[in-house]
């Protein structure tokens, strides 16, 4: 039987943006939509506490929210399990014979952990939780024996490990093991610049347009958007590169040609800029505003919403557990299967 298993999640550590609608939710509904995969969606809660153990609020109220992103976006439960990472306690018990199949110095070598231990400021004193997420990741993605793993770009070297510590596992245990890929966005489709043009949209950063902003902050967050700061007059010749409104355009419209035209309208001179941002705001608002409003359908019932979190769990764990037996039985610590 092939093996058509997708896992893929997020830390709930605020509401979803359009970066993660475009670099990796919109990929997974359509995956989800062909009928041709089983998804697992995880809510990244424990790993989100990784770095946030000192703020156990900002995740528990993430949690909910993220929830509400998946379902409006178009994440169907009838179609994908969605589950929360802390309710599967077969994870944590992977993670921890994981752990020794793995070295310090390899941990150390990974770049998307270096560049936020970097960017977090953590110098000397990182949580080990937090330096070994990637093992714990590896954890989760083996758990369900997925194949496939819809992430960003910045998650290829979290993929690596995993496949190491699975050949690893393999090799010593026996095959129980399914090595995953990852599914990444299209080259340049991938990584949704910020409002104010800097390369990441990205809360710490302040320059995101959120999945559950209303049709007032969006159309006024384009209208601030950063484009060319030598484009004064409308009559001037303005900058296609670098410029935040072509940046979307070139994402969300699909009407190639009348992007083309508009670039060369601009570069040319005698296109302004209010006329270009009220253009991309209704291409935006024609993509968020279906996903806005059925958000708000979903938050008229918030328990149905935990029950379906619920009910994505039990069957998550039902898999997770019958994996941990495996894995117990391969490495021996399986004692009492004897008195059976
Ligand atoms: N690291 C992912 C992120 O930063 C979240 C995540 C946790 C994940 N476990 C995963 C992604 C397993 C894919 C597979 O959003």
């Amino acid at each position: 039987m092939e093996n058509n298993i997708i896992l893929t999640g997020d830390r709930p550590t605020g509401k979803l943006h359009i970066g993660h609608y475009v670099g990796s939710l919109k990929k997974r509904v359509e995956m989800q939509n062909t009928g041709k995969y089983t998804p697992y969606i995880m809510i990244a809660d424990q790993q989100a506490l990784t770095d946030n153990a000192r703020d156990p609020e900002k995740i528990k109220n993430s949690l909910i929210q993220v929830a509400l992103d998946y379902l409006a976006v178009g994440l169907d439960p009838k179609k994908s399990t969605i589950f929360v990472q802390s309710q599967i306690p077969a994870l944590a018990e992977l993670n921890l014979y994981y752990l020794n199949l793995v070295t310090v110095s390899r941990l150390e070598r990974n770049p998307t952990v270096k560049a936020e231990i970097q960017q977090k400021n953590f110098e000397r004193s990182i949580p080990a939780g937090f330096f070994t997420y990637p093992v714990s990741q590896t954890a989760d993605i083996t758990a369900f024996k997925a194949k496939y793993v819809p992430v960003g770009d910045d998650q290829e070297p979290m993929l690596e490990q995993a496949r190491e510590i699975v050949r690893s596992f393999n090799s010593i245990y026996g095959e129980v093991l399914v090595e995953p890929e990852g599914v990444f966005p299209k080259k340049g489709s991938g990584r949704l610049p910020g409002l104010d043009g800097n390369a990441k949209m990205s809360k710490s950063l302040g320059n995101c347009i959120y999945l559950s902003d209303d049709a007032d902050t969006l159309k006024k967050k384009v209208m601030s958007m950063y484009t060319d700061p030598n484009h004064i007059h409308v009559e001037d010749p303005g900058q296609v590169e670098g410029n935040m409104v072509f940046a979307y355009l070139d994402i969300f419209d699909s009407d190639k040609e009348h992007v083309a035209d508009l670039k060369e309208r601009y570069q040319d001179g005698g296109l302004g800029d209010v006329k270009i941002k009220r253009y991309l705001n209704e291409v935006l608002e024609a993509e968020l505003g279906p996903i806005r409003k059925r958000r708000a359908e979903f938050e008229k019932d918030i328990p149905a919403v935990y029950q379906m979190l619920k009910d994505g769990s039990d069957k998550a764990n039902e898999v997770a557990n019958q994996t941990l037996e495996e894995v117990r039985a391969a490495i021996g610590v399986n004692y009492f299967d004897i008195l059976k």
